[in-house]
């Protein structure tokens, strides 16, 4: 039996740090185990100018523990307005790693995104050229449209249509949920990648909902049903190039989640990797883990991957079952499984 593991340093491929005490609260959690990570731009109000990203980038920095060595990639948030020289310039300056695309009101301040698609063709095209990835969250936000089906409606209306027009562009269809967008990957070419989270891997809509309602399981896209759960599993564990780990770690106060409208979003910063080495080992693949935590992303995006190894050690392992902050507790994210492996950076 494999008692320890070592894998080069894992990066987090889809993270929202939040801003002010909330950030410098979480930021420690993420930075103990993963060297990169790409930060959401959804702030209020979000970061949608390279200047705005540039000063995002200082705050993280500002908050990052004594002698931690993590490394912030930015973002931008994709809107009607915004321009193709500010992008390309943010790009060419190292500023930015990828451009956010949220449909207008799709999830947690999402309200100044995208409706018309017309309106960001020039900026698509620019960052095609320029070979600057387009990071996507892939629902509908029709009323009309089930919520379960949200992901896969986006599929045939927005995503396959986007790629036609915008052939060349690289794009990342962030925390997919569903068997639907797992093949969708599969039969597309290198220029598609996915990132599957944590919380995907473990829950299905059962978790949220059968036995009474757990809002510390309701995040955006909503776990589908158990099939679609089985999916991700095989795609995350197949050390398949193009699935990585994006932890969508999305910190929320416990009295903003446990309300009559609660707000959507897991927090895994902490326990991710004891949670991945378990899941891996159930599905007899840990010797993928790090293609999907370590490897995979570096590649997709064109970086180098991490020099450094972290050790994952057969030895149980416990977690807080909340964080405090300034603003009030936040919850980490229960797995509802005894961990076995532990984290300790080398
Ligand atoms: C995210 C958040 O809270 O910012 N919430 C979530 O449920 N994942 C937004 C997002 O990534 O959809
Ligand atoms: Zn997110």
């Amino acid at each position: 039996m494999t008692q320890t593991l070592t894998l080069r340093r894992p990066d987090d491929w889809h993270l929202h740090l939040r801003d002010g005490d909330m950030l410098r609260a979480v930021l420690p959690h993420t930075a103990a185990h993963f060297a990169r990570a790409i930060i959401m731009p959804n702030l209020v109000p979000p970061v949608v100018r390279g200047a705005d990203a540039a000063a995002y980038r200082d705050r993280i920095l500002a908050a990052l523990p004594e002698g931690s060595d993590f490394t912030p990639l930015m973002t931008l948030y994709l809107t009607e307005d915004t321009e193709p020289d500010d992008v390309a310039a943010a790009h060419a300056s190292g500023l930015i790693t990828a451009v956010k695309l949220y449909p207008a009101g799709a999830t947690t301040n999402s309200a100044s995104g995208v409706s018309n698609f017309d309106k960001v063709a020039p900026v698509l095209d620019r960052m095609a050229d320029i070979g600057l990835p387009l990071c996507t969250h892939g629902e509908v936000t029709d009323p009309e449209v089930d919520i379960f089906d949200r992901e896969a409606v986006f599929i045939d209306r927005v995503m396959d249509p986007l790629r036609k027009r915008h052939a060349g562009l690289k794009v990342v269809m962030e925390h997919i949920t569903t068997s639907d967008a797992v093949a969708y990957v599969r039969s597309a070419g290198a220029n598609l990648g996915a990132t599957i989270t944590t919380h995907h891997l473990v829950i299905n809509r059962n978790h949220i909902l059968a036995g009474g309602i757990k809002p510390h399981y309701y995040c955006l896209p909503v776990a589908k049903r158990e099939t679609h759960r089985l999916a991700l599993r095989a795609a995350a564990t197949s050390g398949d190039a193009r699935f990585f780990l994006g932890t969508d770690s999305a910190p929320h106060t416990d009295a903003n989640k446990l309300l009559p409208c609660g707000c959507a979003g897991c927090f895994t910063a902490p326990n991710t990797m004891s949670i991945l080495a378990e899941i891996f080992e159930q599905d007899g693949a840990l010797k993928h883990l790090e293609a999907f935590t370590s490897l995979n992303g570096p590649a997709f995006y064109g970086l180098p991957v991490n020099e450094d190894t972290l050790t994952l050690t057969r030895t149980s392992a416990a977690y807080p079952d909340h964080i405090d902050t300034p603003e009030g507790p936040v919850t980490v994210f229960d797995p509802m499984m005894p961990l076995n492996w532990s984290v300790s950076r080398d």
